[in-house]
């Protein structure tokens, strides 16, 4: 069974709670998902292999670590996980980067996608699938199936705030996954929004409501 990553990090939660916040405005809504995209993204790949390599110092030769893979991609839900991937480019400016595009559909609350573009080859590389909401888990877990449809097998999710319902479904349907979290909250209300959560993350990263 994959793991459950709770990053609770002081830094990453005291960021968190100001974007529960409903008066923080867009524009600090933002930057504080950035910046704990970025914190986040530092744990995401802590189990990331190294390789020795042989580096010449300004003083002697020396043999020292080096990331073994260089095929990464970042692939953000559309659209709210537009707002994470700047933080994990931050991170790693050499990553490629994938979109996926789902919506929810108000009424039954299934997602639905419209749109998927990948890095040529992407079953081949290291893949960290970024939303800041993991709701029903129904988006994730559908995303997930169609990178898998698509030959990837090295899959991490990373979500800002989780419902238990959406930790379940994607443990249940995607068992290999390891998802990574910084808040796992207490329930889904009737139309599916995390309790307490922060709202409609999509809406406050652009502005649209
Ligand atoms: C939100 C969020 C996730 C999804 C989570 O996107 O960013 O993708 O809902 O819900 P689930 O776990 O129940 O599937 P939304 O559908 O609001 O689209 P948007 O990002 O375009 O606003
Ligand atoms: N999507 C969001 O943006 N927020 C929620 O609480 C649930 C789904």
């Amino acid at each position: 069974m994959g793991e459950v990553h709770v990053l609770d990090h002081p830094l990453i939660s005291d960021k968190l709670t100001r974007m529960r916040r409903a008066s923080t405005s867009s524009q600090d809504f933002r930057l504080l998902l950035k910046e704990i995209s970025l914190l986040m993204g530092y744990e995401v790949t802590r189990d990331f292999e190294t390789i020795p390599a042989t580096v010449e110092t300004p003083i002697c030769m020396g043999t020292f670590p080096m990331l073994k893979e260089n095929f990464f991609t970042i692939v953000p839900i559309l659209r709210a996980g537009i707002g994470m991937v700047d933080g994990f480019l931050e991170l790693m400016p050499f990553a490629h980067v994938g979109h996926v595009g789902v919506y929810r559909d108000e009424e039954t609350h299934q997602p639905v996608e419209y749109y998927f573009k990948m890095p040529e080859g992407v079953e081949r590389s290291k893949i960290i699938v970024v939303d800041p909401m993991l709701a029903t888990g129904g988006s994730a877990a559908d995303v997930i199936d169609s990178l898998k449809a698509r030959g990837c097998t090295d899959i991490r999710l990373v979500n800002l705030v989780a419902a238990p319902e959406g930790v379940k479904r994607v443990q249940e349907r995607h068992p290999d996954i390891d998802i990574y979290v910084a808040a796992v909250d207490e329930k889904l209300n009737k139309n599916a929004y995390i309790v307490p959560g922060l709202g409609d993350a999509g809406d406050r990263i652009f502005g649209t409501k």
